[in-house]
């Protein structure tokens, strides 16, 4: 998720590619969040917002069950993510909201796909569907789904170590923002895609059914796709436990492994879902009056919930596909704690030190 100014890059314009398509790749059906057991492997934030400096509490996993924020529609089946729409909030307090991600962390020669029939939209809000390594921004960061306050397009991009840069994707006619990843640059800006699709965001994404975000991190690039529901492949909405992904046609986005080698930006990713509220990205004045009037903390958080009845993820599945050994198991704990390959490493040494001794 980008971090502060966005002016710069509005003069950058439309550029358009035309390259060869990445080669084949199978992969295998390795989880499926679903139904009533969607939300049983993800950890619940449950700390207020202190990584966008959003107006939210991100809550706990109980509290989140309890008032609704998190919980699984017993009539269609579908995982909601919401923000609270029906609390009266102090002034100088913060609204609650959600921010999940998964405890599992999935390597290079992964897919993972969301299916989602509602995203979150109104004046301050700022949901994201996107993932992370633990060591941010080691191991990189991929942004499928973004979007703030009023907007009318997904934006999709990167946020890595010095390095990285969209070199010669083969996205054609989709809307390229910026091409260096480098959380350096442009304060952190990323290298984005802006999805001409105008039914990927906002009332015209659930007015057309939604549809599937579709991420593949493959050692040749890293691709995402958006199928509006009615254009989704067979492979998904068959159910199929192997997809090709050189069946699904020309990337959204993508950034290729020769501008951006992504064996060495890209570490295992946990998955996140998240809203917040205002923050360095929806907050910032130039860009909440691009498409809000008024001040987005005292006009919107504070007060009536009025503004967040569309403030709510809807979603069939997430479903993570693999090629080989790609799943690390986790318990979530890294995103705070040592990365596991610290871990390792200090394991190793003691268990070298051990025989050494012997
Ligand atoms: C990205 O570029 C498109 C096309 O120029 C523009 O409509 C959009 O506002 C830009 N996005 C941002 C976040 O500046
Ligand atoms: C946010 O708060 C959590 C819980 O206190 C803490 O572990 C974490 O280090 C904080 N993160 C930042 C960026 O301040
Ligand atoms: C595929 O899975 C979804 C969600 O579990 C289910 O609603 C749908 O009926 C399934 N479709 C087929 C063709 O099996
Ligand atoms: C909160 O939002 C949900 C989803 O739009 C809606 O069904 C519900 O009626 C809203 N609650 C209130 C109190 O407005």
């Amino acid at each position: 998720m980008f971090k502060a100014q966005y002016a710069s890059i509005a003069s950058l314009g439309l550029l358009v590619f035309v390259v060869q398509p990445a080669a084949a790749v199978s992969y295998n059906l390795v989880k499926d969040y679903s139904g009533s057991t969607f939300f049983d492997e993800w950890v619940f934030y449950d700390h207020f917002d202190n990584l966008t400096n959003g107006d939210a509490v991100f809550v706990s996993a109980s509290t989140a069950a309890s008032s609704k924020l998190a919980f699984v529609d017993s009539g269609s089946g579908h995982a909601i993510v919401k923000v609270d729409n029906t609390s009266q909030v102090p002034s100088n307090e913060k609204r609650n909201t959600v921010r999940i991600s998964t405890k599992d962390r999935y390597a290079v020669g992964s897919v993972w796909v969301a299916d989602m029939f509602h995203v979150p939209f109104g004046c301050s809000v700022w949901p994201a569907w996107w993932s992370q390594a633990p060591d941010w921004p080691i191991g990189g960061e991929i942004d499928t789904f973004e979007g703030v306050n009023q907007v009318t397009h997904n934006q999709m991009g990167l946020h890595t170590t010095t390095g990285c840069n969209q070199v010669s994707p083969v996205q054609s006619s989709t809307l390229v923002n910026s091409t260096n990843c480098d959380h350096l640059a442009d304060s952190n800006l990323g290298c984005i895609v802006t999805n001409p699709d105008a039914a990927s965001y906002g009332q015209a994404f659930s007015a057309a059914g939604g549809g599937i975000f579709v991420t593949e991190l493959a050692s040749s690039g890293i691709s995402i796709w958006f199928f509006e529901r009615k254009n989704i492949p067979s492979i998904f909405s068959s159910n199929s436990s192997t997809i090709d992904t050189s069946t699904l046609g020309t990337p959204t986005a993508n950034w290729p492994t020769g501008g951006c080698d992504v064996n060495k930006f890209f570490e295992p990713q946990a998955l996140i879902l998240d809203i917040t509220l205002c923050g360095d990205f929806a907050g910032a004045p130039t860009v909440f009056s691009q498409t809000c009037s008024g001040n987005c903390y005292t006009d919107y958080v504070i007060g009536p919930p009025s503004t967040y009845d569309n403030a709510y993820f809807e979603l069939g599945y997430v479903r993570v596909y693999g090629s080989g050994n790609t799943v690390v198991k986790g318990n979530g704990a890294a995103q705070i704690g040592l990365s596991s390959a610290y871990t390792w490493l200090f394991c190793g040494t003691l268990l070298l030190g051990m025989l050494w001794f012997n």
